[in-house]
């Protein structure tokens, strides 16, 4: 779709990816991005660098009434960006309950399920629009070491193509950015080679205007499905591996 003219919303849009995505929907000549923030504070020198055109929206996706009010505030969207995304780095049986899985549960799948359900309505308004869900490497292989993450990004890639089928007869075309690593304050204890931000958006915004269903963004994420398809028992072993040594794979 063209994204010239058109109104965005990126979810946790204040720092890292997000933040990246609206500097690169902006270049692309959106008319508007609204940034999703859960504290408006935390995006005022974004904002007030980047001129009008970025617009705050106090915005926790997993607050449902806050969820209701921004998809009736931004009611011109056509591009929803599902960026926020929560990592606690914590496994699912060496937890002390089950308080890490569900946060990541609600912000990775539940958060970005209810973004597309209040939204499909505005974009439907639309002849063309998009979905782009912030997805990871870790929800196509499972990470033990990422207990409570990778399993919420593998239902959030499978709420994705189920959405995609949902949103198809409206003219929405829903995207996976498959991610491995990237240099953000969600990566910032993982060691070795990191992608830039503005590169994951670059993908994005590709994604968007080509209407692409799925996209590895970075080279963890290409070697990840290589591996996958090649050796998935020796992939399983590697990720089982790291349980002892922290981190082998992207987030
Ligand atoms: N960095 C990586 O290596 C990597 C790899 C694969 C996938 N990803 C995915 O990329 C996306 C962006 O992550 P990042 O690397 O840019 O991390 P980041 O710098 O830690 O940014 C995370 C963003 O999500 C927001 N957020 C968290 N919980 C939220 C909630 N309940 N409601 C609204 N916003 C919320 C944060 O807001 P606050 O500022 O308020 O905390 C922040 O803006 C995530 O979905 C992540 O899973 C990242």
């Amino acid at each position: 779709m063209e994204i010239q003219g058109a109104a965005a919303l990126v979810t946790g849009g204040n720092r890292g990816i997000g933040e990246a995505f609206v500097r690169a929907l902006l270049a692309a000549g959106a008319a508007r991005v609204y940034v999703g923030t859960r504290d408006v504070a935390n995006a005022t020198a974004l904002v007030d660098e980047l001129g009008e055109r970025a617009v705050p929206v106090r915005l926790d996706i997993t607050d449902a009434d806050q969820v209701v009010q921004a998809a009736r505030r931004c009611s011109d969207v056509s591009i929803l960006v599902n960026n926020a995304g929560a990592f606690t780095g914590l496994t699912l049986l060496g937890s002390p309950d089950m308080a890490a899985a569900r946060e990541e549960m609600e912000t990775n799948y539940f958060g970005p399920l209810a973004m597309c359900r209040a939204f499909a309505p505005v974009l439907a308004r639309h002849p063309q629009s998009a979905i782009v869900n912030v997805l990871s490497a870790g929800g196509l292989v499972a990470v033990p070491a990422m207990g409570g993450y990778s399993p919420s990004k593998f239902a959030a890639r499978a709420m994705t193509t189920c959405v995609r089928a949902e949103l198809a007869p409206q003219g929405t075309a829903v995207s996976a950015l498959i991610v491995g690593s990237v240099d953000t304050r969600m990566a910032a204890d993982v060691v070795g080679w990191k992608e830039t931000p503005a590169n994951i958006a670059a993908h994005g915004v590709r994604a968007i205007r080509k209407s692409i269903d799925e996209i590895d963004t970075d080279l963890m994420a290409v070697e990840v499905r290589a591996h996958l398809a090649r050796d998935p028992k020796g992939l399983e072993a590697q990720m089982a591996r790291g349980l002892g040594r922290g981190l082998s794979t992207g987030r």
